[in-house]
């Protein structure tokens, strides 16, 4: 699993912010075709992006491209300019359903294909930012095997349902779980919504604390100054990991003992709780934190083994 902590958009245009981006050791780039960029600009974009990932070098970056919507005037033209220009990934916004998922899957294997690229070298995240997008999330989690993630876009959301944005967000609470429930049961990564107040760390730390705490794997942010905030939330701390890594263990050697339920620091541990530590973990090496995560092959829970 690659960590995809804080994605950082900037329009494709600003080729002054797409090089600024690869100086701050952010987990994901994503140089924006779409509603960072003005109707009469989008050429200009592709060239700019094209030209970025021709000649920068991202360092650890992974380097992607949010695309216009399958369903816009702009897609033809977004897919011939960027996927020859290989990308690690794209980002489409405003997925409604899995055909739309398909079509652009279809679209980019016959690109590879063509320049003699491995099959499904180049990775899609896609947004859902719409009632349709919420409904259909079985069948699009489910659509194609180079879909890595589904990020959730509040501010689209709320406007095509006809919600009222609110501080604590409650308006958009069932999209948001939806989002990142549909990727858990699906293996893919879910990463949360952007906060636009981008001079408020702390309010954007406590936002970033509410998605680790709801299972998102990231968010998405617009400004370097959200970077460290954003990846060091979503990063697990040390106490965290040692925590993890005792309650593994103890898990372990009480399964030996032929119990599976035991008390530790005055509270029960049992499966559900040790499955949590090792998804904890599992960040943590994202991360690069660690290097192993113990397999525990019969913890696949609940799962009759
Ligand atoms: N990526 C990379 N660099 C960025 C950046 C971003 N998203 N946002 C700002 N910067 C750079 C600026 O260019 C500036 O660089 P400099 O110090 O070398 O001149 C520095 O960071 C400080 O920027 P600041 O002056 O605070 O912000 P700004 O007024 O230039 O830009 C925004 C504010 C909101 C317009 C800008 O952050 C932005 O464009 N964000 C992304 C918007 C976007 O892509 N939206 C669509 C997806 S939701
Ligand atoms: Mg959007």
């Amino acid at each position: 699993m690659r960590a995809r902590r804080a994605l950082l958009y900037m329009p494709g245009d600003d080729e002054h912010k797409i090089h600024k981006a690869t100086t701050l050791e952010v987990d994901c780039i994503c140089m924006d075709l779409e509603d960072g960029v003005a109707q009469n600009r989008k050429a200009e974009a592709r060239k700019t992006i094209q030209e970025a990932l021709k000649s920068i070098n991202f360092g650890g970056s992974e380097r992607l491209v949010r695309l216009n919507p399958v369903s816009s005037r702009f897609i033809d033209e977004d897919l011939e300019n960027i996927i020859t220009s290989k990308p690690d990934g794209i980002v489409l916004p405003k997925v409604k359903n899995a055909d739309q998922i398909s079509w652009v899957d279809r679209k980019i294997s016959a690109i590879e294909s063509k320049s003699g690229w491995m099959p499904g070298s180049i990775i899609i995240l896609a947004i859902i930012e719409s009632a349709l997008g919420i409904v259909n999330l079985k069948e699009i989690a489910s659509s194609s095997s180079r879909l890595r993630g589904l990020i959730f876009g509040a501010e689209d959301l709320a406007a095509d349902v006809g919600a009222t944005r609110t501080e604590p967000g409650w308006e958009v609470l069932y999209s948001r779980s939806a989002v990142v429930t549909f990727a858990a049961a699906y293996g893919l990564q879910a990463i949360d919504l952007v906060n636009t107040d981008f001079l408020n760390l702390e309010k954007l730390r406590a936002e970033s604390l509410q998605g680790v705490q709801m299972g998102f794997s990231g968010k998405q942010i617009i400004h370097p100054n959200q970077v460290k905030v954003v990846q060091e939330s979503f990063t697990p701390t040390d106490d965290q990991v040692k925590n993890a890594q005792e309650v593994v263990a103890e898990y372990l050697s009480y399964q030996e003992k032929g119990r599976g339920a035991f008390v530790s620091d005055g509270k029960m541990i049992d499966a559900p709780i040790v499955k949590s530590a090792l998804a904890l973990l599992e960040r943590a090496k994202a991360a690069g934190k660690i290097t192993i995560v113990p397999k525990i092959d019969y913890l696949k829970l609940g799962e009759g083994l």
